[in-house]
């Protein structure tokens, strides 16, 4: 529904961007309430109530992709993860909710998120057929070509971590949302947006959007792993790929985008205490549940940044990219 914000300004899409509603839209905006003088500045998105089924930032992404599966009369979708991931969980809920086949290729990792165990348990239970490998590179050329050839069916293969230029045309559209509840005074206009980096596909649809809607918003992405897509030449790269799909000069604001590399820690999936930290204030000062592995660390990067003072006094919006709780997680899952 959130890509459909820009059929009016990019009347071409109608015919070559297939959309499947799945989530509510717009997503809340509301003050974040922290337990300290300066917290009144904090502002926060709730992608996690995108959908009472699996909410966070999946589910415009997954719009677009199941929107494509379905255009194109594929029988289901296959979808490449690890075993803990919000991803994967994600697709196999939303894609089955819509009748579709899920293939599942998934390889395990270590860490200590909490929400792992129910993710690989929502995954599996809602796959058709699933594979595991030990290790990414043999898990893609090897077992995954032969594997496809052995399904009965064709499915659509969605890229990794569901980022391609289509599906981040979702986060395009989220700029014209905020677009919208910045206009309607649901939210003050934030000088920063504050979000985590995995395969930067959402910060880049956000970065197009504030450029098409031309708010002067900077986007501060954390990167949650070591990895050149959790970089600001991936992010800016996407970006620009973006705006070229939309027929727009590929031109982005000089500084908009600031990634923090500072919050990684040990790498994808494991903790830091910043994050725990994070985690324990938001869900014990704002009753917003959040994980370590990304909404944590991003809102880790958000507090010490504000503590040393580099985000000035303007409204600064916390982009909350977690599903929080939902219909497939047992209540104990609370980190
Ligand atoms: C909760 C959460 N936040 C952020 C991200 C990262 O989004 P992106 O890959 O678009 O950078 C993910 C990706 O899996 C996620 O699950």
């Amino acid at each position: 529904m959130t890509a459909r914000l820009l059929l009016p300004l990019f009347p071409k899409l109608r015919r070559t961007l297939p959309v499947l509603d799945l989530g509510t839209f717009p997503t809340p905006t509301e003050p974040f309430q922290l337990d300290d003088s300066r917290s009144e500045q904090i502002w926060i998105k709730r992608e996690d109530q995108s959908s009472p089924l699996y909410g966070g930032n999946k589910v415009r992404k997954l719009e677009v992709l199941l929107g494509s599966a379905n255009r194109s009369e594929k029988d289901g979708v296959y979808c490449i993860g690890v075993t803990c991931s919000n991803w994967v969980a994600a697709t196999s809920l939303h894609a089955r909710a819509k009748n579709m086949e899920v293939h599942l290729a998934m390889t395990p990792i270590k860490g200590d998120a909490h929400n792992a165990f129910e993710n690989e348990q929502t995954s599996l239970n809602h796959a058709s057929s699933t594979i595991f490998s030990r290790h990414l590179t043999t898990l893609l050329p090897v077992a995954l070509t032969r594997w496809i050839r052995l399904l009965p069916s064709r499915p659509l293969c969605l890229p990794w971590g569901g980022t391609s230029t289509a599906s981040s045309l979702g986060y395009v559209g989220a700029a014209f949302e905020l677009q919208q509840q910045i206009e309607s005074k649901k939210c003050p206009l934030p000088s920063w947006i504050v979000l985590p980096l995995g395969t930067g596909g959402t910060a880049a649809g956000l970065l197009a959007g504030l450029e098409l809607t031309r708010l002067p918003i900077r986007l501060l992405g954390v990167s949650i792993l070591k990895s050149p897509s959790a970089s600001a030449a991936s992010v800016r790269f996407q970006a620009r790929r973006i705006l070229r799909r939309l027929g727009r000069t590929p031109h982005l604001t000089k500084n908009r985008l600031v990634v923090d590399p500072h919050q990684i820690g040990r790498g994808y999936g494991w903790s830091t205490p910043q994050a725990r930290t994070a985690v324990l204030r938001a869900r014990e000062e704002s009753g917003i549940q959040l994980e370590t592995t990304y909404s944590g660390k991003a809102l880790a990067g958000l507090l010490a940044r504000q503590e040393a003072g580099t985000l000035g006094n303007d409204p600064i919006l916390f982009w909350n990219t977690f599903a929080g709780p939902h219909s497939s997680t047992p209540s104990t899952s609370t980190p």
